[in-house]
């Protein structure tokens, strides 16, 4: 008994002891640890260079302003004012960025009566050889195949207080095939809205797609115009789709055969390539960086609009699981890099990385368009389209003029079906209205000599990835025979090819 409460007080003592230490510690160290917390900051925040792996790049609203500009072409510049421009009090008003309806990064969003919109761009198309009123583009989805009400155009002017309204004066369905898409599927559309004649001839500063004139819009478009710097339109620019650039499967080796596929068409004429990604290895976007920072490639954000998905990862197998959606995004695009640069460059080739236009004798794109005979322009040009199967590394018969790891110049056996008719793959700036699969790019007027699509003597390349489509699966022997054409390049294409990659570190060599 004695004993035990004895051990007691010892025990209360002890525990006296440590909670005291514990407190008086703590105390002391908490005034100590906030002196030198005070300390640490007071040196750092004068030297944010001490802080490792962040960005502390000081960025100006300028700065902002631009990369905005670039990365959201139809976003229009604030404007603040607490009672902007207006038809009047109840009809059209202006409608600022902080207002707008947007909707998955690129796109805003418009109802009209049971009709929704989604917008991706607006351009002004005053190209004099269509013989047509100026008009604004507008790239767009509608939630129906059929609308079931009429639209207008509010046109907002820099330095104008009302809008000047005109109707939508034509729809175009961008798809020809709307047999593949469902009425409940989005469907895309060209609007067109002709600009009314004023005295002076400026480009409206935005565009809001309407209903009824009066309603208060929800979106309001940038309207873009690209004119040719000093008057002289450029020779060719090259259109992309690119959705599928991080595909893991081919990836290694992905980044060297887009190197060789720019310099391939860089030898062929091209003198901008504008993609449109929606996901991208970084080891793309350090090729990618490479060649825009030279001013030859223009990479642009592509989203899918409304309820479609864009979680990266999955929207690739998406895509690959709703073809149709896959079209109408790459049509979309397509058309959207044409009605940006329709006034500075005079033709636009369409492609996706793993196609390539070779002439048959010509030495470039330019001698190929210019062969004699061909009097008056043709709106669009067609080619024969030659499958390469992608067997090198089953047969092993490497070739040794030229290095193994560029793709196109390696992979010369081609199949001997009978020659398909590629759609139109090349565009002229002056008199087409755009338009890709399954139907031929569109004139302004149809049947008018000039709106014809010529055949050239060039084979459009296409490289198997592989050997799982169809086309590429034929073996050796009769179905295959060799085409060396692109060779005809090798020299120029190879020392090209090694510079970037020599510069990139992609490739080493010894
Ligand atoms: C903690 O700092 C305060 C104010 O500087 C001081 O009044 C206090 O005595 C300090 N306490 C200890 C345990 O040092
Ligand atoms: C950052 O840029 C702004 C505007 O150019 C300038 O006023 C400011 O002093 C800069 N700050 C630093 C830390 O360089
Ligand atoms: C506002 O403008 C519309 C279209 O011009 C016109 O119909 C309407 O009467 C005007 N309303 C007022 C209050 O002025
Ligand atoms: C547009 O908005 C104004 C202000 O909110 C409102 O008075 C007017 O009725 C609206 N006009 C239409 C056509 O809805
Ligand atoms: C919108 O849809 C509703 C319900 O389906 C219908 O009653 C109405 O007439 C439609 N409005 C228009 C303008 O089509
Ligand atoms: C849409 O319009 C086309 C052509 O005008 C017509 O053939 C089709 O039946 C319409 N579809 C619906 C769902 O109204
Ligand atoms: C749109 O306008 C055209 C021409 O004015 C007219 O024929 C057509 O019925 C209108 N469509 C709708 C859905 O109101
Ligand atoms: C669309 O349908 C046509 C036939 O109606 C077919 O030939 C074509 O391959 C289809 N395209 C897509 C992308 O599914
Ligand atoms: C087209 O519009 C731009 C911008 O206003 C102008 O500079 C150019 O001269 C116009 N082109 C023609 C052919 O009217
Ligand atoms: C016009 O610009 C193009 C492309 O930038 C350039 O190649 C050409 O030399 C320029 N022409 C004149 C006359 O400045
Ligand atoms: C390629 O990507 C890998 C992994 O993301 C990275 O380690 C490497 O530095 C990249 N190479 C280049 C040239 O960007
Ligand atoms: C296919 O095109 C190639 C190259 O232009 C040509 O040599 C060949 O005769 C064509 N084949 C057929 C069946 O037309």
């Amino acid at each position: 008994m004695m004993e035990n409460s004895m051990l007691r007080s010892i025990f209360i003592f002890l525990l006296c002891v440590v909670l005291a230490t514990i407190f008086f510690f703590n105390m002391e160290h908490k005034n100590e640890t906030d002196s030198s917390t005070e300390r640490v900051f007071t040196e750092q925040v004068f030297h944010p260079q001490d802080y490792l792996g962040i960005d502390n790049t000081n960025i100006s609203n300028d700065v902002i302003a631009k990369k905005l500009f670039d990365s959201h072409p139809n976003l229009v510049p604030a404007r603040l004012t607490e009672y902007g421009p207006r038809q009047n009090d109840s009809c059209a008003l202006y409608v600022n960025m902080l207002d707008a309806n947007h909707n998955n990064i690129y796109w805003q969003e418009q109802r009209a009566g049971n009709d929704t919109y989604y917008l991706f761009g607006a351009y002004l198309d005053n190209r004099t050889t269509l013989n047509a009123d100026p008009a604004v583009r507008i790239i767009a989805m509608l939630d129906k195949r059929n609308r079931t009400q009429n639209l207008s155009c509010q046109f907002w002017y820099q330095k104008e207080r009302m809008p000047i309204i005109s109707a939508v004066s034509e729809y175009r369905q961008l798809w020809k095939n709307p047999s593949n898409s469902s009425e409940s599927d989005l469907h895309p559309f060209l609007l067109s809205c002709v600009v009314p004649k004023l005295n002076k001839s400026v480009v409206p500063e935005s565009v809001s797609l309407v209903g009824a004139p009066c309603q208060n819009a929800t979106n309001n478009l940038r309207v873009g115009y690209n004119g040719a710097p000093n008057g002289t339109k450029r020779g060719f620019a090259v259109c992309v789709t690119a959705l599928g650039l991080s595909l893991r499967s081919f990836l290694p080796v992905l980044p060297i055969r887009l190197i060789e596929w720019i310099e391939l068409n860089k030898i062929l004429g091209a003198e901008k390539i504008i993609f449109h990604e929606m996901q991208m290895h970084p080891n793309m976007t350090t090729v990618m960086e490479h060649y825009s920072n030279a001013g030859e490639v223009e990479v642009s954000g592509l989203s899918l609009p409304g309820y479609l998905t864009n979680v990266p990862d999955f929207i690739l197998s998406y895509l690959n699981t709703k073809p149709h959606i896959r079209t109408f995004i790459e049509d979309l695009a397509y058309n959207d890099c044409y009605y940006k640069y329709m006034h500075q460059f005079e033709f636009f080739v369409v492609l996706d990385i793993f196609k390539v236009i070779i002439p048959d004798l010509a030495p470039d794109w330019r001698a190929l368009l210019s062969e004699p005979g061909k009097k008056s322009p043709a709106a669009s040009f067609t080619a024969n389209r030659s499958v390469f199967v992608d067997d090198k590394a089953e047969m092993h018969d490497w070739s040794a003029e030229v290095p193994k790891y560029l793709h196109m110049l390696q992979h010369v056996h081609r199949n001997v079906k009978p020659n398909v008719t590629e759609d139109e793959t090349m565009a002229s700036a002056k008199n087409a209205i755009f338009q890709k699969s399954a139907s031929p790019f569109l004139c302004v007027r149809q049947g008018s000599n000039n709106c014809r699509s010529d055949f050239v003597a060039a084979q459009l390349h296409k490289y198997c990835v592989g050997r799982e489509e169809d086309e590429c699966k034929t073996g050796r022997g009769d179905q295959l025979q060799i085409d060396t054409t692109i060779r005809r390049f090798k020299g120029e294409l190879i020392k090209a090819s090694n510079k970037a990659l020599k510069t990139l570190g992609l490739v080493k060599f010894t």
